[in-house]
């Protein structure tokens, strides 16, 4: 893929928003980026000072860069004085996350890139929205309703995150949105009819608002025009609560309400069977350094390269309908994620297939187990699978998912 921004304006632009601007809380206005290029490292501290003292919702938007065929990006970073998050039109993606450690400190605890080519040639879906159907679909094919589709395949014999050009690399509208208690972007786009071998035109609306409680709410919303689809959307940021970059996520403990998964082939397509996972190092029930049974003799394991596979979610709905699905804790700085769903799954990946070949966006290379995702959606391969929970939309009806993440400290 071609460096198609220039190497300078990349730098500058990152100079401009991230490492400390994108910290910044007082971010309502356009020429603070432009003044930010150029100055005194300083700057960004003094204003990401001023925002955590006024704890003010604030969102700006910035340049981000421009694809080879010449489509702007934009990033929006959006704050509530504590927590900052910046999102790029590119994908819908979550490129940076700054939380407070116990002790204050802040950090960008999600890995991403500072610059739009590296996203476009190396991302392995860092932050980005993904759809049409999220993880794989066995060898990207699938019967609706008679009609067999093909969707082109992009991880060995299969298709992975809505074939070879999905949701996570195509520019989405965006509109900034505010409530007395939340700030976000409600970013949108629609999939043609036959996209990636898709049926329908599938129109999407994803909104992400962080509210004063430092809640990350990601609202997900589909309707399909003309024939009957397949929808699967999820998030796949990757998180280090230590910071991005900062090594292995080895030692966060993981508390995982679920009861049963869902084993995979050798391709990591499901084998259909719902697996209890008392007695396994698939139980988080009681809450588990990620690395304590991580090498360990379990076949999943093995086949995974670790943790990839799909948890059946339990347990009582409580508020707005969401239940608990998870919680990460990383004990030495002491920050945690906490994550609630509608979702009947999750997708628990213990980036087993970073491998060092690449720089994140703190210039530090990621390597196996540098970070975890948990993607919270339907079961792959539901397509292919008829007792597994359906994933068809069809014309008239209303996809409509919530999944919160909340960002704390213990
Ligand atoms: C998949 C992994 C894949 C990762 C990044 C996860 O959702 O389950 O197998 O490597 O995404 O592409």
């Amino acid at each position: 893929m071609p460096d198609h921004l220039p190497r300078r304006e990349v730098l500058r632009t990152a100079g401009a928003l991230g490492l400390g601007a994108a910290a910044a809380g007082a971010l309502s206005s356009t020429a603070v980026a432009t003044t930010q290029a150029g100055s005194a490292a300083g700057t960004p501290d003094k204003l990401a000072a001023m925002g955590a003292h006024h704890g003010k919702l604030e969102i700006r938007k910035d340049p981000f860069g421009t694809t080879p065929e010449g489509v702007a990006v934009d990033v929006y970073t959006f704050t509530n004085g504590r927590v900052t998050i910046s999102m790029l039109t590119w994908g819908a993606t979550i490129q940076r996350v700054e939380t407070p450690d116990r002790r204050g400190r802040t950090k960008n605890i999600s890995l991403g890139f500072d610059n739009l080519p590296d996203y476009a040639a190396l991302s392995p879906y860092f932050g980005a929205t993904i759809g049409r159907y999220g993880n794989r679909i066995a060898k990207g094919r699938f019967t609706l309703d008679g009609t067999t589709y093909q969707i082109p395949v992009n991880n060995g014999e299969n298709a992975l995150h809505g074939g070879t050009i999905g949701f996570d690399k195509k520019v989405w509208k965006a509109k900034t949105v505010r409530t007395d208690d939340s700030v976000g972007v409600a970013f949108s786009y629609v999939s043609p009819d036959g996209e990636m071998g898709f049926p329908g035109e599938l129109s999407t609306t994803v909104t992400y608002t962080l509210d004063r409680r430092d809640n990350l709410r990601i609202d997900y919303q589909a309707t399909v025009a003309g024939k009957p689809t397949v929808v699967n959307l999820t998030n796949h940021v990757y998180f280090n609560l230590a910071g991005e970059g900062s090594g292995s996520i080895d030692d966060h403990v993981l508390e995982l309400n679920a009861s049963s998964y869902t084993p995979v082939d050798a391709g990591l397509i499901p084998t259909g069977e719902i697996a209890p996972v008392a007695g396994t190092p698939f139980d988080f029930n009681k809450p588990t350094p990620i690395g304590a049974r991580l090498r360990g003799d379990h076949p999943q394991l093995i086949v995974g390269r670790g943790y990839d596979h799909n948890f059946v979610l339990g347990g009582k709905t409580d508020h707005d309908g969401l239940r608990f699905a998870a919680r990460f804790w990383e004990p030495e700085d002491g920050r945690t994620v906490t994550v609630h769903t509608d979702q009947p799954g999750a997708q628990f990946y213990s980036g087993n297939f970073l491998d060092g070949t690449f720089l994140g966006i703190g210039n530090k290379a990621y390597r196996q187990g540098d970070a975890f995702a948990f993607e919270t959606q339907h079961f792959p391969d539901s397509p292919n699978q008829p007792n597994f929970p359906s994933t068809v939309l069809r014309p008239g009806e209303t996809y409509a998912t919530t999944t919160i993440y909340t960002f704390g400290t213990k």
